[in-house]
């Protein structure tokens, strides 16, 4: 009897140990966080993959193998003006991707070593890097899809000003006549990114068009919360994307409508010009009676 009310008293105790001890390890495993990961999810992990291949930019595996730190300092910061300058390397890289354009990175030197160090450590373990920060704020709900495609039509305007997406973008099944072209289509885009990679692209959208439309008027978390449903459907409504993501769909609503005008216009034409072509063939019928 004793005993029992003896553990009773105790396993509270207990497992406020152990709840204790798990916030530890998991305190610990948050410092753990190699340098410059920060950094290079928020910066870098837009256009590049450390170990996932190409991306806008050039997978980052192997870097310091074949770059010193002299010049990746130099060009990190300013890629575009080591470009002019005609350094063969980074003719090479612009050469290479284009017309992708890396944007100077205004980072201080003790970043750009952070970056490096974590780019040498999961390229001598052979990891691939997967950021931890990219997830939505809330469970996707019923309404998100409807809401997303309102968000991205513009019908309902973005909280923070932002230009709506389908000026540059088109998605299938979005309108009659599609969307803008200035940006690839989004249709497959849930295929081509993993899932934390496009969240984290809504919320920080390093492409240089976008990061002029949106970086001073971020998408909000809810926004973001909806769009990405709305890409998640448009994925699941358009199997065939997901087999050729690089293909813009055709858009058959221009070339329909042009083609019917032509078949009006023949069709007209052909009434005015009926009798007049009758009298000629009247004629000459009659003539070789004759
Ligand atoms: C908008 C896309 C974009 C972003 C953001 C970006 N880069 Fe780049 N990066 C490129 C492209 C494209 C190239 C190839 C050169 C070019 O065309 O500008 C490149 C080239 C490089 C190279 C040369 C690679 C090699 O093989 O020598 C390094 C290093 C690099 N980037 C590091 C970074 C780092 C570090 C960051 C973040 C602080 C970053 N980049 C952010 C697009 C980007
Ligand atoms: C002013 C034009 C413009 C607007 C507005 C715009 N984008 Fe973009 N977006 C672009 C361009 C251009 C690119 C391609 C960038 C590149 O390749 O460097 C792009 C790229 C993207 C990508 C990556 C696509 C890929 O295939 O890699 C996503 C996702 C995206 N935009 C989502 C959005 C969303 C969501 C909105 C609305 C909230 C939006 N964009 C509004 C121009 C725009």
């Amino acid at each position: 009897m004793r005993n029992r009310t003896f553990k009773m008293k105790i396993m509270p105790v207990f497992i406020g140990v152990l709840l204790t001890l798990a916030a530890g390890i998991e305190s610990a495993a948050a410092q753990n966080l190699p340098p410059g990961a920060v950094d290079f999810e928020k910066r870098c992990y837009s256009c590049h993959n450390i170990n996932g291949g190409d991306k806008k930019g050039p997978d980052l595996k192997g870097l310091l193998d074949r770059r010193s730190k002299e010049w990746l300092r130099e060009f990190i910061q300013a890629p575009a003006a080591m470009n002019r300058k005609g350094d063969a390397d980074a003719n090479a890289l612009f050469k290479k991707f284009a017309p992708e354009i890396m944007p100077d990175q205004p980072l201080a030197p003790e970043q750009i070593d952070g970056i490096l160090s974590l780019i040498e450590s999961l390229t001598k373990k052979g990891e691939t890097f997967i950021p931890t920060g990219a997830k939505l704020s809330r469970a996707i709900e019923a309404g998100d899809i409807d809401a997303g495609r309102e968000a991205f039509t513009g019908k309902v305007a973005l909280n923070n000003g932002g230009a709506s997406c389908i000026a540059c973008h088109n998605i299938n099944g979005v309108g009659r006549f599609g969307g803008g072209t200035l940006g690839p289509d989004l249709t497959a885009v849930n295929t081509k990114y993993k899932d934390p990679e496009l969240i984290s692209i809504l919320q920080n959208p390093n492409f240089p068009t976008m990061k002029s439309v949106f970086g001073a008027k971020p998408l909000t978390d809810e926004e973001i919360v909806k769009l990405f449903a709305y890409f998640q459907s448009a994925k699941f409504a358009n199997p065939a994307a997901q087999t050729q993501p690089a293909v813009a769909p055709l858009n058959l609503w221009f070339p329909a409508i042009g083609f019917l005008g032509l078949v009006l216009s023949f069709v007209t034409l052909n009434r005015i010009w009926k009798n007049r072509l009758r009298g000629v063939r009247e004629d000459l019928v009659r003539s070789s009676k004759k």
